[in-house]
C-alpha cells in the first residue's frame, strides 16, 4: 500500500481550513495508511474543518477500513471569538456559536471521501465512555488544555490495538514553541512512561508511537 495519498487528496487537505502543514500531514497519512493495514478503524479526535480527516480517510478508503472522528465541532478555547486561531467564517449565524459541521461536510464532500468517514459528534469523553472496540489508530488532535487532553488520553489510547498507533499532535518539548499550552506534551511523556507505547518517529509536533505493552 502506498504510503502517500492518492492523487488530489495532497491538493485537497491544503485547500482545506485547518492548522496542520504538510509534513506533518504526510507523517500523519503515513502512519494511518500503516495501521489500516491492521484492518481495524482509524480514529481522530478533533476534526475541525477536515483538514487532517482527508488524509486519514484516504489512508482509510486505501485499506478498506472506516475513518472515525470525533468533535462537539463547537471548537477549542482558542478558536473562539476573540482568540488567535478564530475564523469568523466557522460561526453559525443564527446561533453565534462556532459551527464546524457545515465544513467539515463539504470538506470530505469535495475530496470525493465522505464514504470512508463516520462523524461522531459530541463530547470526547463522552463518546469515549461508550466505545468497546479496538483501533488501528488515534490520533489525538482535540482541545490543549490538561482536563481535554488527559481526558481524551485515557478515553482512547486504551482502545489502541497490539501493534496500533498512538499519534499525537502539538507536542512542544519546549515552552518557546507552544501557542495553547503544553498538555499534549504532557500526555506524550505519560504515554511513553506508561511502557505500553514505544516512539516511533517526530515530525514536526507529530509524534507516532506504537503499542508494544499492556495498559497505558
Ligand atoms: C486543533 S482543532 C483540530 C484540527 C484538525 N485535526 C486539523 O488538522 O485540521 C481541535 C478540535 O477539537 C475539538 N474539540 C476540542 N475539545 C473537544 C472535546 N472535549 N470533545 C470533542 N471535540 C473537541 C474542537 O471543536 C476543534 O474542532
Amino acid at each position: 500500500m502506498a504510503m502517500t495519498p492518492g492523487p488530489g487528496i495532497l491538493a485537497a487537505f491544503e485547500a482545506a481550513k485547518g492548522f496542520m502543514p504538510v509534513d506533518e500531514g504526510l507523517a500523519l497519512y503515513a502512519a494511518a495508511a500503516e495501521a489500516g493495514r491492521l484492518g481495524l478503524p482509524l480514529l481522530e479526535i478533533g476534526s475541525y474543518c477536515g483538514r487532517s480527516t482527508i488524509l486519514l480517510a484516504d489512508a482509510a478508503r486505501a485499506a478498506g477500513v472506516t475513518a472515525l472522528t470525533v468533535d462537539h465541532h463547537r471548537g477549542s478555547e482558542e478558536q473562539q471569538p476573540g482568540w488567535e486561531y478564530h475564523d469568523p467564517e466557522t460561526v453559525d449565524p443564527e446561533l453565534g456559536l462556532m459551527d464546524t459541521l457545515p465544513t467539515f461536510r463539504r470538506t470530505l464532500h469535495r475530496a470525493g471521501l465522505e464514504d470512508h468517514v463516520v462523524a461522531l459528534v459530541g463530547r470526547s469523553p463522552r463518546i469515549a465512555a461508550l466505545w468497546a472496540s479496538p483501533l488501528a489508530l488515534v490520533f489525538i488532535d482535540g482541545g490543549h488544555t490538561d482536563e481535554h487532553a488527559t481526558a481524551d488520553y485515557e478515553g482512547w489510547a486504551p482502545h489502541v490495538t497490539e501493534g496500533g498507533l498512538l499519534v499525537i499532535h502539538d507536542v512542544f518539548p519546549d515552552p518557546v514553541d507552544e501557542f495553547t499550552g503544553q498538555a499534549p506534551y504532557r500526555v506524550h511523556l505519560r504515554a511513553l512512561a506508561s511502557g505500553a507505547f514505544t516512539e516511533v518517529s517526530a515530525t514536526g509536533s507529530l509524534r507516532v508511537l506504537r503499542r508494544t505493552g499492556t495498559g497505558v
